[in-house]
């Protein structure tokens, strides 16, 4: 018998485990529910997929040898504190970076094109015209230029608008202006449209406040700077999101994650009119993707190559 993964996914997005059996032959393959059944016996355990596993379960396990993240951010994994001190690999796929830059160019558009104005006089059946910017006009600010920013920065620049990114380091990426940490007011000050694609991690906690927001543009071609956020909730102030909305000073946001999932019903956000608001689905792992990525590390592992997509614990990401 082959080593063997437990897959530990609490919530029902893989429907069943038969992908991991396929893609992975001859291998033991433990569902998180089985464990109840041997609670005490967590041995002959070699590779576990996780999302936000239980704390401390992962440590519990001692032949354990690489974890892997059902996602392609960590944060949830990291928050065991006593997760073992053994390789990390996250999820990166193109069908994960390709749904992602569909979500961000669609919520650009719909803040160039004007959309929430058009659905409302839909709705009133108004007939009328607004002046329309061109893309081009427009910059958008992506921070976050990893697998994820950097791709939406490519398709973004595709669709004519102008395109500048910041990250820790600096990156270098084709027709994208690029800015690093230390430059970051420079770079706020030229985003009519503000992207975050940021890991949450200490130092992005609570990095979307009214500060930030105030050093945005005063003035863009649709009438004032709008901020989009796919990357983790924690890493925005909703507070300060709904008062800059009410104030006028972001014209509109496009929120995929949210400081607490689900969204509470109280929160103003749901009823903000250039408010675009979905449920954490910006990219979601495929199922039949993620299978394939774990058994290519595995693979990978056991023939001695490195593993691909580790995670920094220093940096969080
Ligand atoms: N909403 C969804 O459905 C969904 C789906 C998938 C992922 N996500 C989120 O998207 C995030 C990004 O994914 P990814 O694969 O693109 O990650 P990644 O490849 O690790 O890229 C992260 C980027 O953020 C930058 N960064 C991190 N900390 C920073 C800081 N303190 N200051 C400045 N830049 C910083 C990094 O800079 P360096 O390049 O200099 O290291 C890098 O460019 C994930 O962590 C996850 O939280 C959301």
């Amino acid at each position: 018998m082959k080593s063997s993964l437990l897959v530990d996914v609490k919530f029902d997005i893989f429907g069943n485990f038969d992908r991991f059996r396929k893609a992975l032959p001859g291998r033991q393959i433990i569902n998180w529910s089985d464990l109840e059944a041997r609670p005490n016996d967590l041995s002959g355990i070699h590779y576990a997929l996780g999302w936000k596993p239980d704390e401390g379960l992962f440590a519990t396990m001692p032949d354990l040898k690489v974890m892997f993240s059902v996602g392609a951010g960590v944060d949830h994994m990291l928050e065991d504190k006593s997760l073992p001190d053994l390789p990390l690999v996250r999820f990166v796929d193109q069908s994960l970076t390709s749904r992602m830059s569909e979500w961000i160019c669609l919520q650009c558009l719909i803040h160039l094109r004007q959309h929430s104005l058009y659905t409302r006089q839909q709705k009133d059946k108004l007939w009328r015209d607004h002046p329309q910017p061109d893309a081009g006009d427009l910059r958008v600010g992506i921070m976050g230029l990893g697998i994820l920013g950097s791709d939406a920065a490519a398709k973004l620049k595709m669709l004519g608008f102008q395109v500048n990114g910041w990250s820790r380091t600096r990156k270098t990426l084709p027709g994208v202006n690029c800015f690093d940490e230390s430059e970051l007011d420079e770079f706020l000050a030229c985003s009519d449209i503000l992207v975050g694609l940021l890991p949450l991690t200490p130092q992005t906690t609570g990095i979307f406040n009214a500060s930030l927001f105030a050093k945005l543009p005063d003035t863009t071609p649709i009438g004032g700077p709008i901020f989009i956020n796919a990357g983790r909730g924690k890493s925005q102030v909703e507070a300060d999101i709904i008062s800059a909305l009410q104030d006028g000073r972001l014209k509109g946001v496009s929120l995929d994650v949210f400081e607490d999932e689900p969204l509470p019903q109280e929160s103003p956000l749901w009823l903000i009119e250039n408010a675009v608001l979905t449920p954490h689905v910006a990219s979601v792992s495929d199922a039949d993707a993620l299978a394939t990525h774990v058994a290519g590390q595995i693979e990978r592992f056991e023939a001695g190559l490195a593993l691909e997509y580790l995670v920094d614990k220093k940096t969080g990401y």
